[in-house]
Formats: structure tokens, C-alpha cells, sequence
């Protein structure tokens, strides 16, 4: 060996390259095994995680910023902990930029002692261009070195709440869905792309939710592939009408090719929603239809404003459906976003929402 490399390896060493953060060395070993029903949850970032509800969990995709705190702490409850993997598509249509993105993060999870990566590009893909077909090899491509260099690693691509081309992201989803771990199906933001009249509508109402499952299923992908994705979050609607019926006309904000979307909205977490329906107008209603909860109320300004959101009335069927289908797992955007705070009333709403995952 020439001195240079020894050199080398000691300069490794003494910086520690790979230094173990957990108190417990053995914390730092990767989560290998399987577990027959998975709960994947999106972390953003805080020290919230501390709260969840550990007996569920079994994999948080890190989406904040690296937490060595909670790598440790996931491990300690056999739950795997995966990094965010963003790239434009553009750039890895080339096979060198490709392979170099791959290697950077296998290596990046790798240092941080990760169990594997989740795939989040959401971005338009036309059916058949050259970006569409590096996108299935990236996933092809990613999935093979993070098997080969991190034995037991989960990969994972998001998928929109239906394989139809949504927000004109028309992937490969069958020989996506072949070639990793699971699929994350956000069922949520279904109103991006709002067709007929522009109004106020649920975030992820339950039949077009399920018959996206349906969708799913007929394209042959392996229901134990599939992770359901729910929202603990809403969006709140500035009204520029609302009807007697209680309809609420909305602005017209386009997106990807459609008039009106749920652009004209804003995300609100559960925890703030909890906070306002109380001292709403109308008080918590229901939609059978749709079957979702919403609200209205009028804010200091005196717009009207209807907020449209999930609970665990409207989580329950579609946890159920995850069973019944026989699907992977759940999991939601995002575990951050509930009321932990101390109040009672706040911890019965948070504690019932993560047991809503498991059907009721
Ligand atoms: C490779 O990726 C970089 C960004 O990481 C980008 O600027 C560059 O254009 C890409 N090269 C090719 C040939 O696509
Ligand atoms: C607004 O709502 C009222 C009451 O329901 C209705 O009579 C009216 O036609 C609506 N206006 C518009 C512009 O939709
Ligand atoms: C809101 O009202 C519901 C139903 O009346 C009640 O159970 C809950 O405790 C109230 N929440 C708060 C924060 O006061
Ligand atoms: C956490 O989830 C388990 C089911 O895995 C449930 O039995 C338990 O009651 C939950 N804990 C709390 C505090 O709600």
C-alpha cells in the first residue's frame, strides 16, 4: 500500500467520515427486515417525531433537514429512515449524470446511516419522450445500487393519486412500480386539475380516491406495491360566492392545462384547522357526496371562506380499503402537522388521527 493511501485512511478516520451519532453504536446499523404492514411517514422537519406514535411507524422519509436525533431514535423502534431524492429530470437523461446522481445519494444515505430513498419528482412528463424513459431508469437505476451497496434498502417513487396522467405526469408507472420497493400514491391534491365548475371542493374525496386504486390495480401492479397516502391537511378557500346551497365559487388559478385548481387555496395543517372549526360560521359539516368534512368561516376582512379537509370520519374507509384491497401499507403528508401540543382535546384529535391509519 503507498503511503499516500495510508495516509488517506487515517485523515478518514481522524475526521470520521462515517462517526456513528447514536449513543448506541449498534443504533447505527441499517434496518434490514420487513415488516408485514407498512406506516410510512414524511417528516418535514422540528422535533415533532418525538410525539408520533412509534408503534406504527415503519418508515420516515426525512424531508427536513438531516436529523441524526431522530435516525437514532427511529432505529431504536425498528423503523427505517429513508433520504428525499429530487433531481430535475432533464438533467439525467444523460447516463453520466444519471449514474453521478445515483452514486452521490447512495453515498449521502450511506454517511447518514439511512435505510434507503424516496423518490419525490413530480414534475410534467410526455408519454414517450426521452425524459420519460430516463425517469423509469432512474428509478431502474437507483433501486439496483442501493440494493447492491445497502443491502435490505427500501426504494421508493411517489405517484400522483391516480396513474392518469395527472398534472400531466405520464410516467411508466407499471415498469416504475416493477422496478422498486413501493409506490407512494399521494391521494391527496385531487382537485389540482379542476375540470367542470370552479368551486370548493374536497381534497381527496373517498370514491375517486379508491376507484384511483382500481386504476392502480388494473394496470396489473402488485397490490403489496402500494402505500396509500392520506392528507392531514385541508385547504382553505377564499369564496367569491357562496351559494345558499352552501356552494363556494372560487377564483380561477389554471394549472397544467386545466382552468382551475386547488392553487386558489391554501394548505392548512390539521392542528389549525382543529383550532378554527369550532369558531366557524357554519361549525363542522359533512359531505355525504364527497364524503369529506368542511367548513365555513369569515375572517377579519369579512371574506368568506370554506375549508375543506380530512378527519378520521373520512381516513377510516380509505385505511379500511387499504386492508381490503390488501395493499403494502399507509402513510400521509405530513406526521408534523397534528396538534402535539399538551391540551387534552388536542392529544385525543392527534391520538385518534394516527389510529385512523389503521382502519376503524
Ligand atoms: C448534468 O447535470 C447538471 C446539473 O447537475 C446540469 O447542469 C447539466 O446540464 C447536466 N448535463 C447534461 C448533459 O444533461
Ligand atoms: C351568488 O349566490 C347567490 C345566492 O345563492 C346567487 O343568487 C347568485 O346568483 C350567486 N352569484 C354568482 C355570481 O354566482
Ligand atoms: C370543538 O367542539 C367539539 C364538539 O362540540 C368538542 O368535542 C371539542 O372539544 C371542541 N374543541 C375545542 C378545541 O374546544
Ligand atoms: C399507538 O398505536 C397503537 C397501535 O399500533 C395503539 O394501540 C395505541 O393506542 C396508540 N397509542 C396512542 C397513544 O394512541
Amino acid at each position: 500500500m503507498s503511503w499516500f493511501l495510508v495516509f488517506l485512511s487515517s485523515v478518514l478516520v481522524v475526521c470520521g467520515a462515517n462517526r456513528c451519532p447514536c449513543q448506541r453504536p449498534e443504533l447505527c446499523r441499517p434496518i434490514r427486515e420487513e415488516r408485514d404492514f407498512e406506516v410510512f411517514v414524511f417528516d418535514v422537519g422540528g422535533k415533532t417525531w418525538k410525539s408520533y406514535n412509534w408503534s406504527m411507524v415503519t418508515t420516515v422519509a426525512m424531508f427536513g433537514k438531516y436529523d441524526a436525533e431522530l435516525m437514532c431514535y427511529a432505529h431504536s423502534k425498528r423503523a427505517r429512515v429513508v433520504l428525499k431524492g429530487d433531481v430535475h429530470i432533464s438533467y439525467i437523461v444523460d447516463q453520466q449524470n444519471r449514474t453521478a446522481w445515483i452514486t452521490e445519494r447512495v453515498k449521502l444515505a450511506k454517511s447518514q446511516f439511512m435505510d434507503g430513498i424516496n423518490i419525490d419528482i413530480e414534475q410534467a412528463v410526455e408519454e414517450g419522450s426521452p425524459e420519460y424513459y430516463a425517469l423509469t431508469d432512474l428509478v431502474k437505476e437507483t433501486t439496483e445500487a442501493f440494493h447492491r451497496e445497502m443491502p435490505g434498502s427500501q426504494v421508493s417513487f411517489d405517484v400522483a393519486w391516480s396513474p392518469k396522467c395527472i398534472d400531466k405526469r405520464c410516467y411508466d408507472y407499471v415498469t416504475i412500480a416493477e422496478s422498486c420497493d413501493l409506490l407512494f400514491v399521494m391521494s391527496y391534491d385531487e382537485q389540482s386539475q379542476i375540470m367542470g365548475d370552479c368551486i370548493a371542493m374536497a381534497n381527496a374525496p373517498v370514491s375517486q380516491t379508491l376507484d384511483a386504486y382500481d386504476q392502480y390495480l388494473n394496470l396489473k401492479i402488485d397490490p403489496k406495491k402500494l402505500v396509500m397516502g392520506v392528507p392531514w391537511y385541508g385547504y382553505d378557500y377564499p369564496c367569491l360566492n357562496l351559494s345558499q346551497e352552501g356552494i363556494c365559487s372560487i377564483p380561477k388559478v389554471p394549472f397544467r392545462g386545466a382552468p382551475c385548481s386547488d392553487a386558489a387555496g391554501k394548505q392548512k395543517t390539521y392542528k389549525w384547522i382543529m383550532k378554527q372549526v369550532n369558531s366557524s360560521l357554519s361549525g363542522r359539516m359533512w359531505d355525504s357526496k364527497q364524503q369529506a368534512p368542511y367548513f365555513n368561516y369569515k375572517d377579519q376582512q369579512g371574506q368568506i371562506h370554506q375549508v375543506w379537509y380530512d378527519d378520521p370520519q373520512s381516513i377510516c374507509p380509505k385505511a379500511n380499503s387499504v386492508k381490503s384491497k390488501g395493499l403494502r401499507g399507509i402513510g400521509m403528508w405530513n406526521g408534523n402537522i397534528l396538534d402535539y401540543g399538551d391540551e387534552t382535546v388536542a392529544r385525543q384529535q392527534t391520538a385518534m388521527m394516527w389510529n385512523a391509519l389503521l382502519g376503524c
